[in-house]
């Protein structure tokens, strides 16, 4: 969601410099943004509606800036609504992630004495903060507003009259960039890797007094001091970079069969700690949203042909099974960020529950892989395009590996999944790749796209429609093969694309039929499967992988999404009203 950047330090052009950390953030999704630097003992910025682009700033030259890109929740998509926000004396500014909840309470008291210039929950936290500042430090008024106010949320203050960056929160992420003479504030980790590869990670209930010397940490609590934990990175995890392609959500397709491939090498080690745990547990609940439960499901259907009792959750109705959890129970949560508000708030549950966790994530260092007991990276690389691609088939190949481990099969899903990255690579340059895009180019004025499979296809089918509506706009739907008769069907008209996920497993002679009856009412039926079969009007033949069949059929409805979107003039990186990180509920 929003994304937050700051600079204090012996530089002075922090305004460039958080101007450029803020186009590292871009990716996450935003509909305005703005910066402030301290000039004297106040405070300049300034604030637009819509994409940074090739934006320069006008402001003064400061060693200490902060700048926000914003995901408009409370309050409508306007300068004035846009952060950073000033306290009635210009000295303080503030920057916000997340949704204070009594903000309409404490707004009541404290219109009497403020002057409000926005519709934001961030701009009554921060005259709360200016309020309580007015007997005792900014860092302890912070500490204090903080404790006051409920929701989770991370915020930045800029004290211009102490030189000052102070951060809290509870929830988002912030990560704490160390340097020499120089510090850094993020809400990710991505954006500080140019300038440092020292990090604190923030945790909730933890609060950061930044200059440009020093950090200074602090329970927020109970004002004690604490010693702050300085990570250093050992690992090349370098921003993403769109080479020879388009947008990244391509690059991204194009990058799956090399991520597949070192997938195929996972230490073996890694999995058996994770099927282990499977094994002693009762049952196994796998948690994800978006994609990333389509995974989950995914997850599910194999661990119960494993014989494995194992049941996929969306992370935001994770609250239903919270009275069934038990200790003997194993949690594997999936997330390409690592901080997705629902899968953090499952993972704290089951904390709290003394359930041992998995984290299956893509972010080194993020919420998700700090808090779990057993990690799985999925080693994608960055992820920047909005659109999930290869943090899904990363997962698929995880998931594939663990659910043959469990019946002491790894080495053959190795094989599979090494097959896979080799399919995958077939499906990217030639004929597959031109018949994709000519079909986007005939289907691409359609209102309506349809997906269907069953078992494994299943989940790929809810994620082959997911990826067609977010990208194109397109409205598309996912359904198991077996329920069309039970309602769906009567939406097929003459000519309504229909996308059929037929592998060569236990469900092919059904989804076949599933074929036959969308073609009888007018569909064009378009058939992923290994071998061609009449009912199809196109075919794109994928190989007979077992369970990894997946991913391949899923590569070949990422493409299509992706030239369904660009066929309709749109930029599928950037999707309207959607988020990279959804980190508030
Ligand atoms: O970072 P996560 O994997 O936890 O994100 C979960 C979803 O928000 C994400 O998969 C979302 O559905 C994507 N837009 C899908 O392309």
């Amino acid at each position: 969601m929003c994304g937050i950047f700051g600079y204090i330090g012996k530089k002075n052009h922090a305004a460039e410099i958080v101007l450029d950390g803020l186009k590292k953030l871009e990716y996450r999704g935003y509909d305005s943004w703005g910066i402030a630097v301290k000039k004297g003992t106040t405070i300049k910025r300034e604030r637009h509606v819509g994409k940074i682009g090739a934006a320069k700033t006008k402001l003064p030259v400061s060693n200490l800036g902060l700048g926000h890109t914003r995901w408009a929740t409370h309050g409508g998509v306007t300068i004035g609504n846009a952060h950073p926000h000033v306290d009635c004396a210009n000295t303080l500014c503030l920057v916000h992630n997340g949704i204070v909840e009594n903000f309409r309470p404490l707004k009541e008291k404290l219109v009497k004495k403020h002057k409000f210039l926005s519709e934001t929950d961030t701009e009554v936290a921060l005259h709360l903060i200016e309020s309580k500042a007015q007997k005792q430090p900014v860092a302890r008024a912070l500490r204090v507003a903080f404790n006051q106010v409920t929701g989770m949320n991370a915020f930045i203050v800029l004290n211009a009259k102490k030189d000052e960056l102070l951060a809290v929160k509870n929830g988002s992420p912030l990560v704490i960039g160390v340097g020499k003479g120089e510090n850094f504030i993020a809400s990710d980790l991505w954006a500080l890797l140019d300038h440092t590869n020292r990090v604190i990670f923030l945790e909730d209930g933890q609060l950061a007094q930044i200059s440009a010397g020093q950090v200074k940490l602090f329970d927020a609590a109970s004002g004690k001091a604490l010693k702050p934990q300085v990570k250093r990175l050992d690992w090349q995890a370098q921003q993403s970079r769109l080479g020879r392609f388009h947008h990244f959500m391509e690059k991204e397709i194009y990058d799956q069969p090399k991520i597949l491939d070192d997938l195929s090498r996972l230490s073996p080690g890694t999995i058996a700690s994770v099927t282990r745990l499977i094994k002693k547990a009762d049952k196994t609940f796998l948690l994800g949203c978006g994609t990333a439960s389509y995974a989950a499901l995914f997850g599910e259907y194999l661990l119960n042909f494993s014989g494995y009792d194992a049941q996929a959750i969306v992370g935001s109705e994770f609250q239903k099974f919270a009275r069934l959890l038990t200790p003997k129970q194993a949690f594997l949560m999936l997330s390409q960020s690592g901080e997705t508000i629902d899968v953090v708030d499952a993972v704290n549950l089951a904390k709290k529950k003394k359930m041992r966790v998995v984290g299956i994530t893509n972010v080194l260092g993020s919420t998700l892989y700090r808090k779990s007991d057993l990690k799985i990276l999925l080693g994608a690389g960055q992820e920047v395009a909005v659109a999930s691609t290869k943090a899904f088939t990363a997962k698929l190949a995880i998931l594939t590996q663990l659910a043959y481990q469990l019946n002491g099969n790894l080495d053959e899903a190795k094989k599979l999944i090494a097959q896979a990255a080799r399919a995958t690579q077939g499906l990217l340059s030639g004929k597959v790749r031109a018949d994709i895009k000519k079909l986007a180019t005939k289907i691409k004025d359609e209102d309506d796209i349809f997906a269907v499979g069953r078992l494994t296809s299943f989940p790929i089918a809810l994620e082959t429609a997911l990826k067609i509506k977010e990208v194109s706009y397109a409205h598309a739907e996912g359904y198991a093969g077996g329920e069309l008769k039970h309602g769906p069907i009567a939406l097929i008209d003459q000519g309504t694309p229909c996308i059929v996920i037929a592998p060569k497993d236990q469900s092919l002679t059904d989804s076949l039929s599933a074929a036959h009856e969308l073609k009888a009412r007018g569909g064009l039926i378009i058939g992923i499967s290994p071998q061609n079969d009449p009912v199809f009007d196109v075919h794109f033949k994928v190989p007979d992988l077992k369970e990894a069949s997946a991913i391949p059929a899923a590569v070949i409805a990422q493409l299509l999404a992706y030239d369904i979107a660009v066929a309709r003039g749109l930029n599928p990186d950037k999707p309207r009203n959607l988020a990279k990180s959804v980190t508030v509920r």
